[in-house]
């Protein structure tokens, strides 16, 4: 059939996006695709074909801003490249860098055509009209927190088995070192209603396990259609009544806001994975009250017990920093203590870095990088043989494994145990986004392998 005339096909644009960072960003970053494919564009994984380069980026540590900048330098060749054969490239720096330096981007790297904080996103499709005009702002770093929810559309591309589901984002909890409250804001929460929506249509594309993000996500606090305040409790119960879908997990959480409902639903809510990450980044009292934490040790070490008596079985991983200004050999001794008397799983370290506009940057009392460097070690040491002996004890039991995705080599699927831990085992796709009890028979490196039961 032909074509009615003066109708011209659309040639499909190709979006390159490079996320940084934590599964907040995962998540926009899928959001910010299904904003703009109504504009024609459709993901590439080879930036140097792309119409559109979207850098989602990542402020947290120093390292995180640098790597944006010589990504920066790469893509600066790639357009010139491609503009050499008359093409066109757009280049965006979206996330919690484009946020805190916002036009310094573009004064450093003129190569950026725009930039977009993280609660600014939805506002990407109105700003590439502009630039094609060659008019108009070209920086959108406010907080409108209400609007971007609302601006977006439903969520299509973020599917896999397991799936994210942001509920709240931003944080008020300042604590001395973290940009966050300043990248991403004060707290807000999305309303039940729309949580539990789009927890449906992801499970209607095949997402088996929701996780739930937030900033500060136990501090959430939804107010529903009629009112009534909903906390992260009741929306996992909520949650849980959704068919098919077979697990939940949140993160990342603060010890202050681990309340009491919440406790409880880990000893009462099967669907919810008896996992847990719980931040403590010092086990010193006195390096805790200088972070501003607004806990000690022991706090956390009670906090702990609660959520081990309701269910025993728990399994926790944490953030450390080691190095924060004023932090003595004696604050990283009881660091340590905190971590043999806890156990964890699995977790995340870092060598305290100082950022820009935040109070512990100014503190005179900055620890020497060969004193981090030697502190990480040891705390890395002792860490991964808790984790190493957590893989352990999986060896010889059955377990629970949901089926995420094809494994490394062929006739072979990967998934998780309910405390995180990837699983091979040789078995057909078809099991993909199933739940299997598995017999572990090995640890290899990182990971465990198992067989059908
Ligand atoms: N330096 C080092 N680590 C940091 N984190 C946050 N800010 C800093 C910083 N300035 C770590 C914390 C946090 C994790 C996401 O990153 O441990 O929990
Ligand atoms: Fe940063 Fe977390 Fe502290 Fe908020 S609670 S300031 S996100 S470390």
């Amino acid at each position: 059939m032909r074509r009615p005339e003066g109708v011209i096909q659309k040639r499909m644009k190709k979006l390159f996006i490079k996320t940084y960072g934590c599964q907040m960003n995962a998540y926009d970053s899928a959001r910010m695709a299904d904003l703009l494919a109504p504009l024609g564009y459709a993901g590439t994984e080879a930036p140097g074909d792309a119409d559109m380069v979207i850098l989602n980026t990542c402020h947290i540590r120093e390292k995180a801003t640098e790597k944006v900048y010589s990504e920066l330098g790469r893509i600066r060749a790639l357009k010139e490249e491609k503009e050499k054969s008359g093409g066109r490239m757009l280049v965006a720096v979206a996330g919690c860098t484009g946020q805190a330096e916002g036009e310094e981007i573009i004064a450093r790297a003129p190569v950026v055509d725009m930039v977009v904080g993280p609660q600014s996103y939805h506002r990407l499709p109105e700003m590439i009209a502009r630039i094609a005009r060659g008019a108009g702002e070209r920086v959108a770093a406010d907080f409108p927190a209400l609007e971007k929810f609302d601006a977006l559309p439903e969520a299509v591309s973020n599917t896999g088995v397991s799936a994210f589901l942001t509920v709240q984002e931003g944080c008020d909890k300042f604590c001395t070192f973290c940009v966050v409250p300043y990248t991403r804001g004060p707290e807000h929460s999305r309303a039940p209603e729309r949580i539990l929506a789009e927890a449906q249509a992801l499970s209607s594309r095949g997402a088996r396990e929701i996780v739930l993000l937030g900033q500060n996500v136990n501090a959430y606090r939804g107010t529903d259609m009629n009112g009534k305040d909903w906390s992260l409790a009741r929306l996992i119960e909520a949650l849980a009544g959704v068919k098919d879908i077979l697990r939940i997990r949140y993160t990342t959480s603060h010890p202050r806001d681990m309340s009491e409902d919440l406790i409880e639903a880990h000893g009462g809510i099967e669907k919810l994975m008896p996992f847990l990450h719980l931040p403590v980044q010092s086990g010193s009292d006195a390096v805790l009250e200088a972070m501003n934490r607004q806990h000690n040790a022991d706090d956390y070490r009670r906090l702990i017990g609660r959520i081990r008596d309701k269910r025993p079985d728990m399994a926790f991983s944490s953030d450390f920093i080691v190095g924060f200004p004023g932090e003595s050999d004696q604050d990283f001794e009881a660091t340590l203590q905190l971590v043999r008397d806890i156990g964890y799983a699995q977790c995340f370290s870092f060598k305290y870095s100082p950022r820009p506009g935040t109070p512990a940057a100014a503190a005179k009392k900055q620890v020497a990088e060969g004193v981090k460097t030697a502190r990480l070690d040891i705390l890395q040491k002792l860490l991964l043989g808790q984790q190493d002996e957590a893989n352990r004890t999986a060896v010889n039991r059955t377990m629970d494994v949901l089926f995420e995705k094809p494994g490394r080599n062929s006739g072979q699927i990967v998934g998780r145990t309910p405390y995180l831990q990837p699983v091979y085992v040789d078995a057909p796709t078809a099991l993909i986004g199933s739940v299997r009890p598995i017999h572990i028979e090995a640890l290899t490196a990182n990971s465990l392998r198992g067989r059908l039961v």
